[in-house]
């Protein structure tokens, strides 16, 4: 499990402990599994869970053991020596419970202080993914859905490049379809000048979308036209290559501007991008017996699915199902990408079910559960709501602008922080720019947050009001809570640079050591958050650790105690890792309050 000096979770070290144990107990099983698990109970703080299943497995054949707390017993004694593990005792039908060392939990947290957090790197099993992300449609708004898309696409990018997965960010934008042929008539006919002026010419390109839609569902001969223009860009005729990329560009920069402000990278590549491939693809789809004719269509029929994936369409076009095809047939032999990835709403599962079975029976994908790669996950989401309970709407019931939403957050955070610092006299010292950055982290932090705290799947509302309380799950109570254990340091005048590498950690109360418990969970949670594709996990890993945190400080004194160098310590790692959580969720921290 070393890994560039990375030793795993916890849970990964332990695991090979009783891996050491059990190849001890039974040799001629080589593959069995540890099973360790967070102990719920007060026995310990970590359990391993195989004896129960051993047992069942091995009754009729071996006499070597009478019933499963025997089994446990043995595991518990067979354990190599170790630093890390305290005592370990056998509860009832062979649990192992096991208590850590307070010693290693210490060190091991020093260790992370020197080495940099890093150090708590899960380590993963594979190697390269595509994270489909963000995926906005040209010319169409994007809306809460994409940003919700984006946010989680974001956070779950960068968990995986903390475990050093190398991540290819992609943005899957709708650039290409039928709908580009009545936006590139309307250009011509509206915007002569468009070559020059396209862009202050257009102005609003939604509304330009619209005035489009309008004709062509009410004028027969522009329908006529533009169904003839999508032919001709699909054909490569220059003026309309040209429009359908100047098209492209003012949407990107449209979307650069909520990428900007949300710090989200991404690289662009568009539904266009795949359509060369489309053909071929097909061709071995066909080859291989998948695609059937219904209706005028060509289909592949699915298992289990009512309705056939449609790939060529009645008139001969390809369509988003053909294009998802290509795309995951680039991914996995281009890129070479083990894990793919895609994030959109649930109203979506049908449709990547449908891809993921063609691939499936194309061969393309593992059939056996026991190939584990390459693999393939939709990561679905539920809506954003109003306060009204229905979809996510402004007043005058048209979608939300993102970037009013955005600047709304931060003209709200500013407010408040402003008349906060005036109550208590501090404004002061701050200057215009650190009021913007701050006011700019805590207001994209809090949207962020607010999206990420509950189960993806859900539903859930968006209200500024409860997302910028600075009481309760918030990013803004936590960002708080972080910055004042930055202060707890400051004022306590010690350099904690020379500290860390002078000092000595000891988790001598009870609190301490709940504390560190915590904090060396780090890296298994992350493990987790990745593994089951739910930021959720990390978010309240991170309120939880601000709550403990809380209740160390509230029983242990720190500043001016006798062991206030082992506690600042404490204090500066809970720092560190709350920095990582923000950073794993996109929140930028802030050190002054
Ligand atoms: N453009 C699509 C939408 O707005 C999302 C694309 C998701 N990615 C994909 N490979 N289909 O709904």
């Amino acid at each position: 499990l070393e890994c560039g000096g990375r030793t795993g979770s916890v849970k990964q070290q332990l695991a090979k402990l009783f891996e050491g144990s059990l190849k001890v107990i039974f040799p001629e099983e080589p593959n069995m599994e540890p099973l360790i698990a967070v102990c719920t109970a007060k026995f310990g703080d970590y359990q391993c869970n195989n004896a129960m299943g051993i047992f069942s497995k091995i009754k009729g054949k071996s006499t070597a053991f009478k019933n499963p707390n025997s089994v446990g017993q043995a595991i518990s004694r067979h354990l190599p020596p170790s630093n890390i593990i305290e005592s370990t005792s056998v509860a009832g039908p062979g649990f192992v419970n096991i208590v850590l060392s307070s010693k290693w939990v210490a060190q091991n947290i020093q260790n992370m202080l020197l080495n940099g957090i890093d150090a708590w790197a899960p380590i993963l099993s594979v190697e390269r993914a595509v994270v489909d992300f963000s995926s906005p449609n040209i010319a169409k708004e994007m809306h809460v859905g994409h940003l919700r898309s984006t946010i989680i696409g974001d956070t779950l990018s960068r968990m995986l490049e903390f475990s050093n997965v190398k991540v290819f960010r992609r943005n899957h934008v709708g650039d290409w379809g039928t709908q580009f042929g009545m936006l590139i008539e309307h250009l011509f006919d509206n915007f002569p000048n468009w070559e020059d002026t396209g862009e202050q010419a257009i102005g609003d390109l939604q509304e330009f979308y619209k005035a489009s839609k309008r004709r062509f569902d009410d004028d027969p001969s522009f329908m006529q036209r533009a169904q003839q223009a999508v032919v001709r860009l699909q054909g490569g005729e220059a003026r309309y290559r040209n429009a359908w990329k100047k098209i492209c560009e003012i949407s990107r920069k449209e979307f650069d501007l909520v990428y900007q402000r949300l710090g989200v990278h991404l690289e662009e590549k568009g539904e266009s991008f795949y359509n060369p491939y489309i053909p071929k693809v097909l061709e071995e789809l066909s080859t291989k017996g998948l695609i059937e004719e219904s209706d005028g269509a060509r289909v592949i029929f699915i298992q289990g699915q009512p309705i056939p994936l449609i790939v060529v369409k009645r008139d001969g076009g390809y369509n988003y199902a053909s294009t998802d095809l290509a795309a995951l047939w680039y991914r996995l032999n281009v890129e070479k990408a083990e894990w793919i990835i895609y994030i959109t709403d649930v109203g979506q599962s049908q449709h990547f079910d449908m891809v993921f079975s063609a691939a499936r029976r194309a061969g393309w994908l593992p059939d056996a559960k026991s190939i584990l790669y390459p693999k393939t996950n939709h990561v679905g989401f539920g809506l954003v709501l109003g306060s009204d309970g229905k979809r996510f709407r402004t007043r005058s019931s048209e979608v939300v602008r993102l970037v009013e939403l955005l600047d709304e957050a931060k003209s709200r955070c500013k407010a408040e922080l402003v008349k906060r610092l005036e109550d208590n006299g501090k404004l002061k010292d701050w200057t215009d720019e650190e009021l913007e950055n701050t006011a700019e982290a805590v207001g994209y932090g809090a949207i962020k947050y607010a999206d990420l705290k509950n189960n993806r799947l859900t539903n859930y509302t968006f209200s500024f009001d409860q997302m910028l309380n600075d009481k309760g799950n918030t990013a803004v109570y936590l960002l708080y809570a972080h910055a004042r254990i930055c202060s707890i340091i400051r004022k306590s005048g010690k350099d904690i640079e020379e500290i860390k590498k002078s000092g000595k950690l000891v988790l001598g109360h009870a609190d301490e050591r709940v504390l560190g418990l915590h904090l060396i969970q780090f890296a298994e949670v992350v493990e987790e958050a990745c593994t089951n594709l739910l930021p959720n996990v990390l978010c309240e890993y991170l309120y939880n650790l601000s709550e403990i945190f809380t209740r160390f400080y509230t029983s242990c004194q720190v500043v001016g105690s006798a062991e206030e160098t082992s506690r600042l310590l404490l204090c500066e790692a809970t720092a560190v890792v709350m920095r990582k959580c923000f950073h794993l969720l996109g929140i930028t921290p802030v050190y002054k309050i």
